[in-house]
């Protein structure tokens, strides 16, 4: 029970590795704040975690505004009494290539992915940092290499790890620690949105040749957000099947 009295907010856990994500952290004990802003999404997670017998509550939150960024860590601090784990994990892409992306595009993606991390993570410190102890993780994603068609997903995702990196110096007085996952193709919506050729294409190239499931992305969050990764901190952790390996 890595978790037993913490209490987490993950973002976007209506679905896909962010529900993996909080059904993992509440499997091992924490009380969950599934924040989406699809909120029946979020609602249906938390229902499941509870109907399991753990401790979960919803929020309908975008990310991309910061005052329901702050209501969504008032929900942790007023429902479970504190705030220990932030799971960043929120994303959307809006793809196409380059010389075409349209600026809403730009916008939108960066407006989720990065602004909408630094908002969360603005939000949760002011608990931590008060505390002394917080765990943060971020998502950014294999596309930091570079990927056609996703400058405004790739450049949000690197802003991430930016991000991530000046914020564990930033917080590191306080204990609290920011890392960062990079996932490869996962088994969720956002994947599977991709035409099948080039799904086909991505999923050959990948070393392990398979996607991951979101639930070994979650194990990966679940590792940083607990005290097993207490000395670990600024870090970027790549879980790709070996995608960027030799990249
Ligand atoms: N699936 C992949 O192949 C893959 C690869 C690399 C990185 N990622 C990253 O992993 C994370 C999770 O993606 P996923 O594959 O589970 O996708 P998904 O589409 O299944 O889930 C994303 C969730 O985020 C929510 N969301 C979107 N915008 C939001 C906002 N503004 N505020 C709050 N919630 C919002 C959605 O409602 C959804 O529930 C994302 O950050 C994504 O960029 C995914």
């Amino acid at each position: 029970m890595r978790f037993k009295d913490r209490v987490a907010v993950v973002t976007g856990a209506g679905s896909g590795i962010g529900a993996a994500t909080a059904r993992r952290l509440a499997s091992e004990g924490a009380a969950v704040v599934c924040a989406d802003w699809n909120e029946e999404g979020a609602a249906k997670v938390a229902a499941e975690i509870e109907a399991a017998g753990g401790r979960a509550a919803a929020v309908k939150c975008d990310v991309s505004r910061k005052a329901d960024c702050d209501a969504a860590v008032k929900k942790a601090v007023d429902a479970f009494g504190g705030l220990h784990v932030l799971v960043n994990n929120a994303g959307i892409t809006r793809d196409g290539f380059a010389k075409k992306l349209g600026e809403d595009k730009w916008d939108q993606v960066l407006a989720v992915n990065l602004k909408g991390t630094f908002l969360m993570c603005q939000s949760a410190m002011l608990v931590m940092m008060e505390r002394n102890y917080g765990r943060i993780v971020n998502t950014a994603s294999v596309a930091v290499l570079g990927n056609p068609g996703q400058a405004n997903y790739a450049a949000s995702k690197a802003g991430v790890i930016g991000l991530t990196r000046t914020l564990a110096l930033e917080l590191s007085r306080n204990q609290v620690t920011v890392n960062c996952v990079a996932p490869g193709a996962t088994d969720t919506a956002m994947f599977n949105g991709v035409p099948d050729d080039i799904k086909a294409k991505i999923v050959g190239s990948i070393p392990l040749k398979r996607m991951a499931k979101p639930e070994e992305v979650a194990a990966l969050h679940a590792f940083l957000a607990s005290d097993d990764a207490a000395y670990i901190t600024g870090q970027v952790v790549f879980c790709d099947g070996g995608s960027s390996v030799g990249a």
